[in-house]
């Protein structure tokens, strides 16, 4: 039996090293398959020509989720954050009012719930104790379970009565990766569908739909940028704490940020809401403190500014990661050149 065993094992470890090919490890492997992992979330659900988007598993539960009184999404880590990045979204497509939880957090308040609640639960492996625990809470007590999950016929899809599979393919990396941006595209793929009979929001479903096209590309151009990014990161390495910060719809991208740097640096790594700062984390600011803005082109951009101007009025030194053809204004004592770090 033990020989046997043995000789599984070696079996299965060297599949493991097939799959991963060329990357020394999966999490590596995963974040460089975003192009296409995000691509087939999209497979057979948006038609780019004729802007016609349709999840399948959630198409009968349109008119139960338009007459909802609240949305709730429910889910731990990652797949929290992913709600955050896609509240606001939601907010603007269903004018409903949406609420984001984590899933302990959710049941230790034993949050009240009613039958016209609708309740989304976000899951990469569609296993997590408290998600699932969350999910039968709900269940009981009326409302419509929605899943959102990476993994088919795990618990949370099979307990749930509608979802959406976001198709990310296997993610085996503990830390998620592909699985945050396929969750993002799946739930704005949602909102755009419960907005696509609306005139007044046509212009802009339409909008959305031709960005979630340029994706894949975008996503090929960052990772093109690999090698300079391992040099940044390799001096921030040497540092002991980091602040990332921003606001709308990237204050996700900082918690998430965030939440990567401390599961795989050990080092201390914090989010934080940029619109906050004046209400305590200025405190922490001065010249040596390691910063990373996200000061990228949407209806934000000029509050970010802002905020920066807030951080190098201290003496901050922060590393900005911006679009490619609108860099933030900084200010003379803190340019490219005196800065430790180069504008991304
Ligand atoms: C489905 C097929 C897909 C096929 C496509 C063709 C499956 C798993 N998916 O995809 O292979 O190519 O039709 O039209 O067979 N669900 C939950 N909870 C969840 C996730 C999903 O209840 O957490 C339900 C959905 O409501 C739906 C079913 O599972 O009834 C499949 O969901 P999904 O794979 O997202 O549906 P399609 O994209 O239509
Ligand atoms: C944690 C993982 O244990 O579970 C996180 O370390 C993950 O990376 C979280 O986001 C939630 O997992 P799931 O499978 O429910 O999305």
């Amino acid at each position: 039996g033990c020989i046997q065993d043995a000789g599984k094992d070696r079996l299965g470890m060297e599949l493991q090293e097939i799959m991963r090919g060329k990357f020394p490890h999966f999490m590596l492997k995963e974040i460089f398959e975003q192009p296409d992992s995000l691509f087939n979330t999209m497979r057979g659900r948006i038609n780019f020509d004729s802007y016609d988007v349709r999840l399948g598993g959630m198409a009968e539960h349109l008119g139960t989720l338009k007459r909802a009184r609240r949305m709730l999404f429910v889910a731990c880590g990652t797949s929290y954050n992913s709600a955050v990045a896609t509240r606001q979204f939601l907010e603007e497509c269903t004018e409903i009012p949406v609420v984001v939880d984590i899933a302990s957090d959710f049941l230790d308040r034993a949050c009240p719930i009613f039958r016209d609640d609708v309740c989304f639960f976000i899951s990469q492996s569609g296993e997590t104790a408290d998600t699932l625990s969350a999910l039968k809470y709900c269940k009981a007590k009326g409302a419509l379970c929605v899943g959102i999950t990476n993994t088919v016929g795990s618990s949370i899809s099979r307990s749930t009565d509608c979802g959406v599979h976001i198709n990310a393919g296997p993610e085996i990396g503990v830390a998620s990766t592909k699985a945050y941006t396929s969750q993002i595209v799946s739930l704005v793929m949602l909102g755009l569908m419960l907005i696509s009979d609306s005139k007044a929001k046509d212009e802009r479903r339409r909008a959305v739909i031709d960005g979630l096209k340029a994706i894949p590309d975008m996503i090929r151009e960052i990772l093109a940028l690999d090698a300079q990014i391992k040099a940044i990161a390799t001096e921030l390495y040497k540092e002991s704490s980091i602040l990332v910060m921003s606001r709308g719809y990237n204050f996700a991208n900082c918690l998430e940020g965030a939440l990567k740097i401390k599961e795989l640096t050990y080092m201390h790594a914090e989010g934080i809401l940029a619109g906050e700062l004046k209400h305590g984390p200025l405190a922490l600011i001065d010249s040596t403190m390691p910063i990373v803005m996200l000061v990228t082109d949407d209806s934000n951009f000029t509050k970010s500014e802002n905020a920066l101007a807030q951080i190098t009025a201290r003496h901050g030194r922060p590393l900005i990661i911006c679009n490619k053809d609108r860099t933030p204004k900084t200010e003379e004592h803190t340019s490219e050149l005196q800065s430790p770090y180069d504008l991304v």
